[in-house]
């Protein structure tokens, strides 16, 4: 999980998608951190990525840096405890302009039984389950 998070750190954005019925819904995200050795993301109850994952909580990200891109796939399950949530704004500073853990909009995920795929060109595709 760690390599994880440090190549979706490195990279600094990845691609989540979701569905809408059977419409896959795909944007940039920025956000991640681990909390309790699970990996969260971090959005607003009030975008329509939040009520996807309320519906169908399969979800995938991907990102790409220097030949290598990572895919993560599981369910993202909210965690609506709110030291869940206050210890993912501590780690993004710059989201306390825009989010506070008790303005009833800020929420995180994390993903469960996820399975990570690293890939290149140069190498068969190595996989983290967590
Ligand atoms: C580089 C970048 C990083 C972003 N990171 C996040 C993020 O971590 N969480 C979030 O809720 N929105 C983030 N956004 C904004 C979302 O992409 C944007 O609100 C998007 O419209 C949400 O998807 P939706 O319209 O399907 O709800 C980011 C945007 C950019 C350009």
């Amino acid at each position: 999980m760690e390599r994880v998070l440090k190549f979706l750190k490195s990279a600094q954005v990845y691609y989540l998608a979701t569905t809408e019925g059977d419409q896959p819904r795909v944007r940039p995200f920025g956000t991640v951190h681990i909390f309790e050795d699970k990996l969260y993301i971090q959005t607003g109850k009030s975008k329509d990525v939040s009520k996807q994952l309320h519906t169908n909580p399969k979800a995938e990200i991907c990102a790409f840096q220097y030949g290598e891109w990572l895919r993560v796939a599981g369910e993202l399950v909210e965690d609506d405890r709110r030291e869940a949530r206050q210890s993912m704004l501590e780690a993004y500073p710059s989201l306390q302009n825009m989010y506070s853990a008790d303005d009833g909009n800020t929420e995180v995920f994390y993903f469960k039984d996820a399975t990570a795929t690293f890939s290149a060109f140069s190498h068969e595709p190595e996989v983290v389950k967590f």
